[in-house]
């Protein structure tokens, strides 16, 4: 595997591809674990040669704290991505990510940004937009591989892919998940066994609504609270928010009255809860 940090190097490897032969570009902040894996292994599927990006990005971040505590194991993650017969990894310096300045742009992402996950953490889309623009631009791959765990990142994504023109095909891949139901996460590394043990009911109360919702109508706000107490009845866990959106357009379901098997549409439900102070995040299409 290849290993750069400089935009010449990266074109004298892309130089080398023979014409017609695909790139597929998987962003990563690092850490990696089986989630990333996964997105690694479909675009082996599809592509001939394989860039896995990672850049812990700045401007993305609205925690500081978070930013500063985000985990980095950069001799781990090269010998992960070795295992897996990666092509190259990219690893820029902000400088190279940023010549002019760590600045976010400011995209029309269609009130994307405000929306859900964007509501609890301003500016958070915006600043992904920027850096996915910026090594769209440094990489030029033919496919980019995102993963559904972040399914608010992936529509932005896709919206970015719109407003560029020229931009590689997105590829959406599913959730990958501990045998326990824990949606894989970088940020699970900062868990203890206790706190990672109780995360397992995240995932147990998205389950849970699906079948609450097959066995009979129930109105948002009675399925929210019976979810937030299968959290909170870990001490370990505090859920941030619990959302109800229709899968196709993230539209909020806002009608207390209106039971959530009643749409047409699929309903993605979204939840956020803290481990101490890790934020941890998943969703699931409960209809
Ligand atoms: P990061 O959190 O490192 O994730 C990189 C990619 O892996 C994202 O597309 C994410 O959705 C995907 N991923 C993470 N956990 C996953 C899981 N359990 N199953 C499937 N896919 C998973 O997302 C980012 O980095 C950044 O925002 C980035 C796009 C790199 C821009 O900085």
């Amino acid at each position: 595997m290849k290993i750069i940090d400089t935009i010449d190097s990266y074109s004298s490897f892309k130089n080398g591809i023979p014409k017609g032969e695909k790139i597929g570009l998987i962003p990563t902040m690092g850490s990696l674990h089986a989630g990333h894996a996964s997105l690694i292994r479909q675009a082996q599927k599809e592509c001939e040669y394989i860039v896995v990006s990672i850049f812990v990005n700045p401007i993305q971040f609205n925690n500081s704290e978070d930013f500063e505590n985000y985990p980095s194991n950069l001799k781990d993650d090269i010998s992960f991505l070795e295992s897996l017969n990666v092509s190259l990894l990219f690893n820029p310096s902000e400088e190279i990510v940023y010549p002019n300045g760590t600045k976010t742009k400011n995209y029309d992402l269609d009130d994307l940004e405000n929306k859900l996950e964007g509501s609890l953490r301003p500016g958070h889309f915006q600043g992904v937009a920027t850096v996915v623009d910026r090594l769209f631009d440094l990489i030029e791959p033919d496919r980019a591989y995102f993963g559904l765990k972040d399914f608010q990142q992936v529509q932005v994504i896709k919206k970015l892919a719109s407003i560029r023109g020229k931009s590689p095909e997105i590829i959406a891949c599913r959730i990958i998940r501990e045998d326990t139901g824990l949606a894989m996460s970088s940020r699970n590394s900062r868990l203890n066994t206790k706190q990672k043990k109780a995360a397992a009911s995240i995932f147990r109360s998205l389950k849970f609504a699906e079948k609450e919702i097959r066995t009979f109508p129930v109105p948002p706000d009675a399925l929210r609270r019976e979810m937030k107490a299968i959290i909170n009845s870990s001490r370990e866990l505090r859920v941030e928010k619990i959302l109800f959106a229709f899968s196709k357009n993230l539209e909020l379901i806002t009608d207390p009255d209106s039971p959530l098997d009643h749409y047409n549409e699929n309903v993605q439900c979204f939840i956020s809860a803290y481990a101490g102070e890790v934020r941890l995040i998943d969703n699931y299409c409960i209809s």
